[in-house]
């Protein structure tokens, strides 16, 4: 086997890649690098600084003028976002914060910015990195890609009852609506958008559980392999 083997996971909004991601690397003994949790860090940023994030060129310049440091750590095992040297990761999964990575993400110099930043961690290490654009752009020369999916219902229902279990006040119509909107969104933007990678092996979890869906990846990770 190569020294360091690098995994691709991308899909759509709640079709668990984090969560399943996260248990695959932890199984392997590799990293696990949640890239959603940069642009929602980027965006938080951006919009406590006063910048409008659906302006794609204000949002440029303050990235060119103030390069803010966002940065990525892992404390004990766990992955956690900083941007300025402030602790972020507790404030990055509210409803809002997705709609404005969303938004944010769409941006050309923001992809950019993020870009050797999410290249970097597969260098040192091996590493199973997960997003939007990991097998098509961040790393085409991935050892294995994974499109994960699941049907939108059933993502809706899981993203409900994650913010529920938090303490989030949230209803299940909306969350379904914000899902289609971010997924039509992420899909249809012009730069890196959310697209399976021809390469890639697609992972539907409608119906699975937890472990099953994780049993799936590590099948597919190991045929491939
Ligand atoms: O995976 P997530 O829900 O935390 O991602 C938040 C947003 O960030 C998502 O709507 C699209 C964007 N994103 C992206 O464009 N590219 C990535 N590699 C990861 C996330």
């Amino acid at each position: 086997m190569k020294s360091k083997t690098t995994i691709a996971i991308d899909g759509p909004v709640g079709a668990g890649k984090s969560t399943i991601s996260r248990e695959v690397a932890r199984r392997l003994g590799f990293i696990y690098v949640d890239t959603g949790a940069l642009y929602r860090t980027l965006g938080v940023y951006c919009d406590e600084n006063g910048i409008d994030v659906g302006d794609d060129s204000a949002t440029a310049e303050y990235l060119t003028q103030r390069k803010p440091d966002v940065s990525l750590r892992f404390v004990e095992g766990v992955q956690r976002v900083f941007a300025e040297g402030d602790d972020f990761t507790d404030k990055i999964r509210t409803p809002k914060a997705s709609m404005l990575a969303s938004r944010i993400s769409a941006n050309p110099a923001v992809r950019a910015y993020l870009l050797d930043l999410q290249r970097s961690f597969s260098e040192k290490e091996s590493v199973v990195m997960d997003g939007r654009d990991i097998g098509t752009v961040v790393l085409p020369k991935a050892d294995v890609k994974i499109f994960l999916t699941a049907d939108a219902a059933e993502r809706a229902k899981r993203r409900y009852d994650e913010l529920v279990e938090k303490g989030i006040a949230a209803d299940y119509e909306q969350v379904l609506a914000n899902l289609n909107k971010r997924d039509y969104d992420d899909s249809h933007r012009e730069h890196a958008p959310l697209k399976q990678a021809h390469d890639a092996v697609l992972v539907d979890t409608t119906g699975s559980d937890f472990e099953g869906s994780v049993e799936k990846v590590l099948g597919v990770i190991n045929d491939v392999r």
